[in-house]
């Protein structure tokens, strides 16, 4: 659709708005003319340009960073509607992608050509009795695509709402948000995706549109409840807001060896008897400073223990709930520490408390499955390959340093905030199930491999585990591991989201990472979600 009349009439004048860094645009009539079109304010860079170079250097894992030839950093929806009509006609559009928060573990977010960046649309409120389209919400939490959590933690705190955000604050709410979004108050009130209402999204077509549960973009918006960023680019998230927890306490408890087999014994039985929404905890072993923040670094089991403070009453079946120590007397129970601290901070800081265990600078992946009933042989056998993968590591003469595979409890039924059903949202999860996560480290690309192997063999024993008790449960989408097929983490909903893939985004354009099997898609080699034929239970690897 470019150039059109108008567009030359602009391109004559030369009436540059947004901030240009570098000489890309001047033989690429496309960026020419989306810069007299962007918002003042709004910038366009070019490769090895500062606004470029900050953008690839962003990313926490270090092989996901593409050195794109354009960045184009919007600042409205408009900017956005524009830049995405841009690359239909740039020389660099062939290779699009978008990025939030730089999180992702599938290289979608990074291109080697057109990157739009979305980290300048980054505002949260907090909304009361709106109107969005057909649905109407009392209260809601409204982020920009570009947001990170810290930055919603920041508008939010002690305004005496919340949404349900990713426990590490530099996670991006883009890929979060259309991935699954587990919080530390998912427990309680559901998913992000489930807490969703309406999002506001610019189509491949530029195309700005609202959709909802039950407008005419209902489609769009199940698409988006878990099928990932692959249908077109969300401008602002209305997720319906949770009362803000009046207290957030951390115990943080590093392990003595000798009580390693005590800790797993207690952590199935925190597992098998907690009551309270409020409450949960991470068993982890990884490769950490003895202490976790001095020390030499070594294998080191860290327990940790969260209760949020509930005193709103509002949809716990508590009447009242137990205290800390209370909570966690028997997790601890018979434990020999090395060391243990307790932290009790305002709820809009809660994040801050997991960011120095996932650093930057490694290459990284953050994958796993989940599992609905854990028994300590399963926590033994999971811990033993973990520590199998750091000693490997280190053998291979890398560094695994923050190398951690965690097991995240989830309150049954998400405290009756889970969907009805798995066709209900793209992501089946119907199911109450806790979150596996394998998160390697490493510096060596020669080791990009060894780590995936290493992610198999911890999945097989997760999956033959779940396999045990008959029942599939989904892996989560935001830790898609490298060689989870569609069925594994989509289940029967994969051949619904091909189509809605096909009739949102027909050209196939967004096509990095992990892309729906369109017939589009397929035919342009992109394509690589396919449904599973003659699928059963019984297969389960
Ligand atoms: C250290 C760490 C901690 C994490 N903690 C949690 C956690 O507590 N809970 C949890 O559930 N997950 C967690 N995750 C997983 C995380 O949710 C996913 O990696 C997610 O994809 C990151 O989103 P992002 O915007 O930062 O990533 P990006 O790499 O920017 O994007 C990931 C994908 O989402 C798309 N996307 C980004 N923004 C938008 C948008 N506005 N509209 C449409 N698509 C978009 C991108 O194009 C890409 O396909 C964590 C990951 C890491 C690395
Ligand atoms: C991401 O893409 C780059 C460039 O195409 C490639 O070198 C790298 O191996 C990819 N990483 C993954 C994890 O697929
Ligand atoms: C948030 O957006 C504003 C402008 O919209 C920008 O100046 C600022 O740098 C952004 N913050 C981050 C962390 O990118
Ligand atoms: C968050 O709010 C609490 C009070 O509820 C306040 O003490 C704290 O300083 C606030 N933190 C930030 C980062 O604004
Ligand atoms: C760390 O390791 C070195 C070398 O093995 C040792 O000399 C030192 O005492 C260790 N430090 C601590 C705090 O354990
Ligand atoms: C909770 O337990 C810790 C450690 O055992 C103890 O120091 C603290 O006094 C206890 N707090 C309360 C309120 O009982
Ligand atoms: C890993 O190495 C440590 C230290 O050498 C050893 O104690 C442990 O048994 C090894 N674990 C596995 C699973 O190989």
């Amino acid at each position: 659709m470019y150039p059109s009349f108008g567009s030359v009439l602009l391109l004559t004048a030369h009436v540059a708005h947004a901030f240009v860094q570098g000489d890309c645009i001047k033989h690429d009539a496309a960026l020419t003319i989306l810069a007299s079109q962007l918002s003042p304010g709004a910038a366009i860079s070019c490769q090895y340009f500062p606004l470029q170079e900050h953008t690839a250097g962003r990313y926490w894992g270090e092989q996901y960073s593409k050195n794109s030839a354009v960045v184009v950093f919007p600042i409205t929806k408009i900017d956005v509607s524009h830049a995405v009509r841009a690359a239909a006609s740039s020389r660099f559009g062939w290779d699009l992608a978008f990025v939030g928060g730089g999180h992702g573990q599938t290289n979608a977010s990074s291109s080697s050509g057109f990157l739009i960046d979305l980290s300048w649309m980054n505002s949260t409120k907090v909304l009361h009795n709106i109107k969005l389209g057909d649905t109407k919400v009392s209260i809601a939490v409204a982020y920009q695509g570009g947001a990170l959590w810290k930055h919603v933690a920041d508008n939010t705190n002690g305004t005496g709402f919340t949404a349900v955000g990713a426990r590490v604050g530099e996670v991006g709410v883009g890929g979060f948000s259309t991935g699954g979004g587990i919080g530390f108050l998912a427990g309680a009130y559901g998913y992000a995706i489930d807490r969703l209402r309406a999002v506001e999204v610019v189509l491949m077509s530029g195309e700005i549109v609202l959709a909802t549960k039950t407008n005419r973009y209902s489609d769009l918006f199940w698409a988006i409840q878990g099928g990932g960023g692959q249908f077109g680019i969300v401008t602002t998230f209305y997720q319906e807001a949770v009362p803000e927890p009046t207290s957030s306490e951390f115990g943080i408890w590093v392990v003595a060896k000798d009580s390693w087999d005590r800790a797993r014994q207690n952590t199935v039985e925190f597992f098998e008897t907690n009551d309270d929404p409020f409450s949960l905890m991470y068993y982890s072993l990884g490769y950490y400073p003895e202490y976790v923040t001095t020390g030499n670094l070594t294998t080191v089991m860290v327990i940790v223990g969260l209760r949020f403070g509930n005193s709103h009453g509002m949809s716990s079946k508590m009447s009242k709930q137990r205290s800390f120590n209370s909570t966690f007397s028997n997790l601890l129970d018979g434990l020999v520490l090395k060391q243990a601290s307790k932290y009790n901070v305002p709820y809009g800081q809660a994040t801050e408390l997991s960011t120095p265990f996932f650093p930057y600078g490694f290459r990284r992946g953050f994958w796993g499955p989940q599992i609905s009933m854990v028994t300590k042989p399963y926590i033994t056998a999971a811990s033993n390959r973990m520590e199998a993968y750091i000693n490997q590591s280190l053998d291979r003469g890398d560094v695994p340093h923050s190398a951690v595979w965690v097991l995240q409890y989830m309150y049954p039924g998400q405290n009756g905030h889970g969907p009805v059903s798995d066709s209900a949202t793209a992501w089946p999860h119907a199911q109450t199930a806790h979150q596996t996560l394998f998160s390697p480290a490493w510096k060596s690309a020669s080791n990009d491999g060894f780590v995936v192997q290493q992610n198999d063999a911890l999945n097989k024993i997760t999956h033959d585990h779940q396999a045990s008790f008959g029942t599939f449960v989904a892996d989560y989408p935001n830790y898609i591991s490298p060689k989870a097929d569609g069925y594994r983490v989509w289940g029967h909903n994969v051949k619904r989201l091909i189509k809605i893939k096909a009739k949102y985004d027909p050209e196939c354009r967004i096509h990095q990472g992990r892309v729906f099997a369109s017939d589009t898609c397929i035919a342009h080699g992109w394509a690589n979600i396919y449904p599973r034929k003659g699928y059963s239970v019984a297969d389960h690897d």
